[in-house]
């Protein structure tokens, strides 16, 4: 294949191999702190853009649609993605979306390129089916793309359960939707908690769907955390995610585990679930002085562990 069109924008993180550093570009996708959203974009004002498109198919024709809205006359988008992780759906979806392209394959990847002039009723139609709504069954403000968007995680459900009374300051490491929030509230005594989260779409539905005074936001990556103010807590509440980019990746789980025992204070309590199969309990044996399995349901596992 010829080398790909030059851009001057980025969504998501393309490989190197393929698109260069992409690094310094201005970034829109809302898997990263500080990145612009499309949305927002004037249409027809920004130029050419590639886009490590997203694996849900929903959120994918979203991105595209909202790329190619906001692509000047002629710039150029280039979309691609892994053949397994939604690459082979591209050029179904370009098709949907009313467009002219070229597709082609490289190292494992399909390569859709094209130029803004999608037809206009489909593009909305994506872009409105991939925007934030309130889902009444949920009860709350969610996103496709957004994990676990249209329905509660059962691990999540559970720790709901299992939850005791907190006191003090705490803090919810990956917070999603904000579901977790609404269980560590009922607690009066609670007097603080912050909603730390990756996803900038689950960040904007968590602060509708959380309006208690005593909570603060934050997009951030919980592996790389550095806010001084947040320290010496008294609990923190988890369903850390084990999936990076698609794929399972153990060590997310316990970098957050790591992370939330530098955030509690001694005494503090960290209570977390975790799907049955993944290899927690030394790293948490490892980071805190007592720790105790609360419950285990249904391929889940609750451990409670004192800092
Ligand atoms: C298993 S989900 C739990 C979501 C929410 N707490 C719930 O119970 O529904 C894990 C969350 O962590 C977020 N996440 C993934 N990687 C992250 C990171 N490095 N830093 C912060 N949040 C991250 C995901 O976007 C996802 O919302």
């Amino acid at each position: 294949m010829s080398a790909l069109p030059a851009f001057e924008n980025v969504y998501g993180a393309p490989p190197l191999e393929l698109c260069g550093d992409t690094s310094r570009l201005p970034q829109f996708s809302p898997l990263i702190p500080g990145a612009l959203d499309l949305h927002d974009v004037a249409p027809a004002s920004l130029g050419p853009i590639t886009m490590l498109a997203p694996p849900g198919t929903i959120e994918r024709r979203y991105a595209l649609a909202l790329a190619l809205r906001a692509l000047k006359p002629d710039a150029t988008l280039t979309a691609l993605a892994p053949k397994d992780k939604g690459g082979t759906r591209l050029a179904g979806d370009m098709e949907a979306l009313g467009c002219t392209f070229h597709e082609s394959s490289k190292r494992h990847h399909r390569i859709c390129v094209t130029q803004s002039g999608g037809d206009a009723k489909t593009m909305a139609q994506a872009i409105a089916d991939g925007a934030p709504r309130f889902e009444e069954e949920l009860g709350l403000w969610t996103q496709p793309g957004v994990f676990s968007w249209n329905r509660i995680d059962p691990g999540s459900a559970m720790l709901m359960n299992h939850l005791p009374d907190f006191s003090g300051r705490g803090a919810d490491l990956g917070a999603g939707l904000g579901v977790l929030a609404h269980g560590v509230l009922a607690s009066p005594k609670v007097t603080a908690l912050t909603l730390i989260e990756l996803d900038g779409r689950a960040i904007a539905c968590a602060k509708r769907n959380v309006t208690d005074a005593r909570v603060q936001f934050l997009q951030a990556d919980v592996r790389k955390l550095n806010v001084p103010d947040l320290k010496a807590l008294d609990f923190i509440v988890m369903n850390p995610p084990f999936h990076d980019g698609g794929a399972e990746d153990k060590s997310l789980g316990q970098a957050f585990i790591k992370t939330a025992a530098s955030l509690l204070k001694k005494g503090g309590r960290l209570y977390c679930v975790a799907n049955r199969h993944l290899p927690y309990e030394n790293v948490l044996k490892d980071n805190f002085r007592r720790v105790t399995m609360v419950a285990e349901e249904a391929g889940f596992k609750i451990y409670e562990a004192m800092a």
